[in-house]
């Protein structure tokens, strides 16, 4: 399972990045504003400087909510660097940007995915990476984590090849059950990764290692 880190905050890429377990970035406006990243220039240079910390894919989200809109600010986004992924969202008109990306070889990311049947026009479309919301869904009281296991179903019976990108992750155990259910890739905050560290027998056993080791020496 690939692991993407998803914040626009450079130093807890530049800390995910030297744990070398990284496989990737996921952004979006609401995590580019978060780090006061604002105006279009700053935004590009922002995932320039991304791409050069992390050593795999970059999403960078469209702001256009028309095909042409879209088309012009996604293949302006992927010159920026080819660590780039175009991040489109799942409207009709996203639907029809992914296909024409696809078709050219740009890789894309559909977002704010809580369908199955989303994930499958998706697919369909030719997208890279398809990214269910599964937090956002637990939030309204939906199985976020259901829709992985549907979504990995239905896509392994035809064998498409887009990526199933676990989003909106909120907590560790999402990314156990991310792995467990065979999502692709997870994106997750940096406190979610490391929470997998964690195991009260691993500090208590370190500690009487240590404390042992000091009784000899
Ligand atoms: C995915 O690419 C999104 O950036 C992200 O996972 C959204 O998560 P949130 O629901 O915590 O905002």
């Amino acid at each position: 399972m690939k692991f993407f880190i998803d914040t626009a905050n450079l130093d807890q890429i530049k800390e995910a990045q030297e744990l070398g377990i990284l496989d990737g970035v996921t952004t979006n406006p609401s995590l580019m504003a978060k780090e006061g990243i604002t105006g279009a220039n700053n935004i590009l240079k922002h995932y320039v400087d991304i791409c050069s910390i992390v050593d795999g894919d970059v999403s960078a989200e469209v702001i256009a909510t028309d095909f042409e809109g879209m088309v012009k600010e996604g293949e302006a986004l992927a010159d920026l660097h080819p660590q780039i992924v175009v991040k489109v969202p799942m409207i009709k008109e996203g639907i029809k940007a992914i296909k024409y990306f696809s078709d050219k070889g740009i890789k894309t990311n559909c977002t704010l995915v809580f369908s199955v049947g989303q994930a499958l026009l998706a697919a369909k479309a030719g997208a890279s990476y398809v990214s269910p919301f599964i937090g956002r869904l637990d939030d309204i009281s939906n199985d976020g984590l259901n829709l992985i296991d549907e979504i990995r179903l239905v896509y392994d019976n035809y064998g498409y090849e887009t990526e199933i990108l676990a989003a909106s992750v909120r907590h560790t155990m999402h990314i156990v059950e991310c792995a467990k259910l065979g999502a692709d890739v997870i994106t997750a905050p940096l406190s979610a990764i490391e929470g997998l560290l964690k195991h009260p027998l691993t500090d208590n056993g370190l500690a009487q290692f240590l404390a042992d080791y000091k009784k000899g020496n």
